[in-house]
């Protein structure tokens, strides 16, 4: 008799995202006059970057030629696309990576959820509260987590962002723990929160895996709305960093590609985790091996695309777009604001982060029936979410700003 992966038992509900799109449906469904505006999901809505576009109409017409045609890619992107990312994304910023260690990949989600198969089925992982969601549900489908009760994992460790730690809790938080985490996800600037880190608090953070011979996980995929000077855009603007931390970064929100799909991994030369006999185990070439067995790459067409981002036009014209959403961003803070509501995240993020003071999905449910607005409960990301909601301000400017003249009616 074949047999599940019983561990899929143990996820709660279905994916949030996925919840909140069947409930914008049924109200879709049950009013279909309804002008529904979508703040919910962080997906962009603003056309790719002229320069993006033309560099993948140049890469069609190469497929469409014998001398220029592409088939499988190079294991670990085009160094076309490797190397720029190493210049300008860490180098251009006097940061030590190289393009052999960065892995371009469909996506920053794909490789966060995929790179704990690294890692023993026993280890213990510590989260933020609230949390992107793939980080802990991967780890709970690998089975490294009992069952959840009150909205929690047995086994994982929980570090809670609230108002008093300004979303970003500091390794002081392990001293109750249970257990001592092996793996830490750390995602700044922060999905949900908003939140950004400084470099004093990340340095914290490396050196606490240092000692305590763990690894950072870094999403780092809302770095390009940093605005604010002196917040790292890269955990390995840290030191040590090298040695301790594996860093996801994403053309989705950098420049529009949710739907093309294209990002990157840094797996630093070195960088290691421990056999049972505490021998040191290279992750590079293990990474190299697992995307080798199980991916073929991103398209040809997609990878010359994100190689445009690096352009001096591209790199104008994504940072307009992401200029353009950070004052979305703003105007959702503003409104929240004046409505009395006390408001997070928005200044270095496409996301705001309302204390809402009661249920999150109750207020979810008001703002979709009573105001055709999606947005994202808190609750979705983890107990401590609670009480908020997230809105994205992902949006053209007219939906940001009738979404605004609706909420000042409530
Ligand atoms: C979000 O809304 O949190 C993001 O769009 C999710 C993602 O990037 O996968």
């Amino acid at each position: 008799m074949l047999h599940v992966n019983e561990n899929y038992g143990k996820i709660q509900a279905s994916y949030l995202f996925t919840e909140i799109a069947h409930r914008v449906a049924a109200h879709q469904a049950a009013n279909p006059g309804a002008d529904i505006i979508r703040l919910g999901i962080g997906d962009v809505t603003e056309p790719l970057a002229p320069a993006v576009v033309s560099a993948m109409h140049k890469a069609v017409d190469d497929e469409a030629s014998r001398e220029n045609f592409h088939g499988y890619g190079p294991e670990q992107g085009y160094a076309f696309l490797r190397e720029k990312a190493a210049a300008a994304d860490f180098a251009a910023r006097g940061i030590d990576i190289a393009a052999d260690e960065i892995f371009v990949s469909d996506g920053a989600k794909c490789d966060c959820g995929n790179i704990q198969e690294l890692f023993a089925g026993d280890v213990t992982i510590a989260v933020t509260d609230p949390v992107y969601p793939v980080y802990v549900d991967t780890n709970v489908m690998a089975g490294r987590t009992g069952a959840n009760a009150g909205g929690r994992y047995d086994g994982l460790v929980y570090l809670e962002c609230n108002a008093e730690n300004g979303f970003v809790p500091s390794p002081a938080a392990l001293e109750g723990a249970p257990r001592k985490p092996d793996l830490v996800y750390l995602c700044y600037p922060n999905n949900p929160t908003g939140a950004v880190a400084t470099k004093a608090q990340l340095q914290q953070w490396v050196d606490w895996a240092r000692s305590a011979k763990a690894l950072i996980l870094f999403d780092a995929a809302y770095e390009a709305f940093i605005r604010t000077p002196g917040i790292p855009r890269s955990i390995y603007e840290c030191e040590g960093a090298r040695e301790c931390a594996i860093e996801f970064r994403s053309y989705s929100k950098t420049a529009g590609f949710t739907g093309l799909r294209c990002g990157y991994t840094v797996v630093p030369k070195g960088l290691a985790a421990y056999a049972a006999d505490g021998r040191p185990v290279e992750l590079r070439p293990m990474w190299t091996r697992r995307q080798t067995t199980k991916f073929n790459g991103a398209s040809y067409i997609t990878q010359r695309g994100a190689e445009a981002v690096y352009s001096p036009e591209g790199a104008a014209q994504t940072k307009a777009t992401i200029d353009f959403y950070l004052e979305n961003a703003r105007l959702i803070k503003e409104a929240f604001g004046k409505l009395g509501y006390t408001v997070a995240g928005a200044d270095d993020s496409p996301y705001v982060w309302i204390n809402v003071r009661s249920d999150s999905w109750e207020f979810f449910d008001v703002l979709l029936k009573r105001l055709n607005i999606v947005t994202t409960p808190g609750a979705g990301f983890g107990r401590a979410g609670e009480g908020f909601i997230r809105v994205s301000a992902f949006n053209s400017r007219a939906n940001v700003l009738k979404a605004i003249e609706r909420i000042s009616k409530l």
